[in-house]
């Protein structure tokens, strides 16, 4: 469970994070929504540590990560998992590699990490035969599917994906949805997907809503069409007039 409480952030004199309450109960499949640029990815940064709140406090599993050390810290990363915007595979290893970094940079011999990866690649439908590929030959939607793939050998209890299906295709986004469900119901993991793709709504259980720095909407996914917020309302149908204004 994730509890986000009165989260602020700001980059020069703009709150991207203005208090901003959210909770992630176990085992929900959370969307969060809101425009290119509200503060999506800001917002999961803090959550795993890449980015420092202002002020705030962040509590994943009960612990609150902005008074834990070092050590204690990556015990609670340990369970997260967090599958990157772009992939952010790195260019030097080959898909292999990407995928064991961890395990390979721990001094697990490549014969053992094999069998694992091996096992990770085939769960996500991809052949072995991209096992040899550097990620500049692979498509967008391999590349979403290796970083899944390489976030997937440490088992999280927790799982954050920031745009798994942006600049994809509309049957590789379906692929990529079935199989972030899948990978939600064989872990019993808590998902939070990042996202302003509305087919994700046919997947995720809870959908919050981020605008001006703050969650000003959560409700269950499967209502969510009939759902009359007017933030809400106007997103999901990318309608001009509304509450919401044009960023041009
Ligand atoms: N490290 C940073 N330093 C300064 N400003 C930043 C930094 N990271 C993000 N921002 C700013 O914070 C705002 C929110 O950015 P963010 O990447 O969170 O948006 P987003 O909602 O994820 O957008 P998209 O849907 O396009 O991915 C933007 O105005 C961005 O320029
Ligand atoms: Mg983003």
């Amino acid at each position: 469970m994730i509890e986000i409480k009165n989260l602020t952030k700001a980059f020069d004199t703009k709150k991207i994070t203005d208090n901003l309450n959210l909770t992630i109960k176990e085992n929900d499949f959370m969307v969060v929504i809101g425009r290119s640029g509200v503060g999506k990815s800001v917002l999961l940064k803090q959550v795993i540590g890449l980015i420092k709140p202002d002020s705030g406090k962040i509590m994943i599993d009960k612990q609150n990560i902005g008074k834990l050390d070092k050590k204690e810290l990556e015990q609670v990363y340990k369970k997260c998992g967090y599958v990157f915007q772009f992939a952010a595979l790195l260019d030097s290893l080959n898909v292999f590699e990407n995928i064991g970094i961890t395990l390979l940079e721990n001094g697990v011999s490549s014969e053992n990490v094999r069998p694992l990866v091996m096992e990770k690649i085939r769960s996500v439908g991809l052949s072995k035969d991209v096992l040899k590929k550097y990620p500049a030959e692979l498509s967008g939607g391999m590349k979403k599917r290796v970083g899944l793939a390489r976030t997937l050998m440490l088992s999280p209890k927790i799982i954050m994906y920031d745009e798994p299906t942006t600049g994809l295709d509309p049957i590789t986004v379906k692929l990529i949805h079935e199989l972030i469900q899948k990978t939600h119901t064989n872990l019993n993991a808590t998902t939070l997907v990042i996202s302003h793709d509305v087919e994700v709504f046919k997947y995720a259980k809870t959908v919050s809503m981020l605008h001006d720095g703050k969650i000003i909407y959560t409700g269950p996914a499967k209502t969510i069409w009939e759902c009359d917020n007017p933030y809400i309302y106007q997103f999901i149908r990318g309608l001009g007039e509304g509450p919401i204004k044009a960023i041009i």
